[in-house]
């Protein structure tokens, strides 16, 4: 085996990240490309391959049509790329709520194939077991609790959850069996800050909320959101730059530049070198 390179940067790993429960805040964002993954590197602990690439990076109305090998094609492009943060890549729809054999098989897949750290699932009421199964073999799992994408056909809509006393305590113990289940941290989408508390006062491992409130241990947003590169945003994303307004007026810019001949201009032109 080589020596370990003096400068090599050591990533975070699943039991730092659970390390950080009640302590520092931990910052993740979503990543799907090599470029994104090498800026965000630097300032998040960790990195979320999420499925809502399917929406954002594809144009699908769900994270539902999401498949595999999608989700190694992008979990490989944000390893290359980046060195500290830890990487999660999201298990997609039907690709682990059957057979805990299946769920394993194809955790294996991402693990190996994208070289990640982790995997991330949406922690239905059969989940648990899966994820204990997975955790026992070698596999890191974060888990996700409330607002659940994947299961939009079931829910008719993305909708807050925990609305009434039965679906409050029906998140509140799906946290609980995640987090029993050996999931290294739980992200929270999609409830209200009274539920986030509780369900981050109820469990030891740290909550990521996402629409949650700031009662969780972290936070994730979609960096495409936060980016401002939709025209709509929902209300719990803050946005940081107008990179829609941004990529319209350069396009915008380039466009007149070719119609009048302005580009490409002397700077940006090869020019033949005669042979002597
Ligand atoms: O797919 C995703 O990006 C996610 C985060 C929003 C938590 O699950």
């Amino acid at each position: 085996m080589s020596a370990q390179r003096e400068d090599a940067v050591r990533r975070l790993t699943a039991p730092d990240i659970a390390a950080r429960k009640g302590g520092d805040a931990v910052v993740c964002l979503t990543a799907y490309t090599a470029p994104v993954a090498e800026i965000l590197d630097d300032v998040c602990d960790l990195l979320l391959v999420g499925d809502s690439v399917g929406m954002v990076l594809h144009g699908l109305p769900n994270t539902v049509g999401v498949t595999l090998e999608m989700m190694i094609l992008h979990g490989q492009a944000v390893m290359r790329t980046s060195r500290k943060a830890m990487v999660v890549v999201d298990m997609p729809f039907g690709s682990y709520e059957g057979a805990k054999e299946t769920a394993y098989a194809n955790a294996v897949r991402i693990l190996k194939e994208t070289g990640c750290q982790a995997v991330k699932v949406e922690s239905g009421p059969t989940i648990p077991e899966t994820i204990a199964y997975l955790v026992r073999r070698g596999v890191p799992v974060m888990g996700h609790v409330g607002l659940r994408p994947q299961a939009v056909n079931v829910d008719g809509a993305f909708r807050a959850k925990g609305r009434t006393e039965d679906e409050r305590a029906r998140v509140v113990a799906e946290a609980e069996a995640t987090a029993d289940a050996g999931a290294f941290c739980v992200v929270v989408e999609g409830v209200a800050e009274a539920l986030a508390r509780e369900i981050t006062q109820a469990i030891d491992v740290p909550t990521i909320g996402i629409g949650a409130s700031a009662g969780c241990d972290g936070q994730i947003l979609v960096t495409d959101d936060m980016l401002g590169l939709f025209d709509w945003t929902p209300k719990f994303v803050r946005r940081y730059a107008d990179l829609r307004g941004e990529i319209g007026r350069a396009a915008r810019a380039y466009a007149d530049d070719v119609r009048a001949r302005r580009f490409p201009a002397a700077a940006e032109t090869y020019f033949a070198k005669l042979k002597v």
